[in-house]
């Protein structure tokens, strides 16, 4: 069976082009179903009609509410059964019912080694604070803001002149390799999670 991912963007999408060129291969055991973003016209949405993906736009300032957005996201997303739904890149907290109907099967990445520099700006936080090692999270979502059980991590050297702009480059070709082995690893062998204990397989 290949596991079907809807997958939330925000802008670039590189980690979304990660994922749809990894299951280009039968073997890698996912697809991308539909690509769902909270703005029109950014490079994501272009990425998903390249692929031939369907793509869906859900703006908050569409809606009366940020609940009415909420439970509309939920719709959407939930209208292409997926088996996991990934945040790569998506600038949005979703509500209460978007994380209860994907509890434990929605997942995001982000650009630091949590629990350090949780938030937006993790990469200028990590380069102000002055590490020599950061790295990239992948972790199941909870109500908090990058607080899940996490699925893996990897650690990324800071270098001596790095930028906010080049380190999290550097973050992102990682994070790029580990979304697209963990959804691998995922699809093919199954998860547990025990409290803030992920088992693979
Ligand atoms: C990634 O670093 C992700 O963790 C962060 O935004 C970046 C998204 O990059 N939240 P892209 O849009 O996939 O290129």
């Amino acid at each position: 069976m290949t596991t079907r991912l809807v997958v939330l963007v925000s802008g670039t999408g590189s980690l979304l082009q990660a994922l749809l060129d990894a299951a280009l291969a039968a073997e890698y055991g996912a697809r991308v179903v539909a690509v769902g973003a909270d703005r029109d016209d950014i490079q994501g949405l272009d990425r998903a009609r390249a692929a031939g993906v369907d793509s869906f736009v859900c703006r908050v300032g569409d809606y009366p509410d940020r609940d009415a957005w909420d439970k509309a996201l939920t719709a959407a997303v939930a209208s292409y059964e997926p088996d996991l739904v990934i945040s790569a890149g998506f600038l949005k907290l979703v509500g209460q019912e978007f994380l209860t109907q994907f509890e434990g099967k929605f997942i995001n990445t982000h650009p630091a080694l949590s629990p350090a520099f949780p938030g937006m700006h993790s990469v200028r936080d990590a380069l102000d604070y002055g590490v020599k090692v950061t790295g990239a999270t992948v972790f199941f979502v909870d109500k908090g803001v990058d607080t899940g059980a996490v699925i893996d991590q990897r650690a990324v050297s800071v270098q001596s002149g790095d930028t906010e702009a080049s380190l999290h480059e550097r973050i992102k070709e990682t994070e790029r390799a580990m979304l697209v082995d963990v959804v691998h690893r995922l699809a093919r062998r199954g998860w547990t999670i025990d409290g803030r204990k992920v088992t693979i397989g």
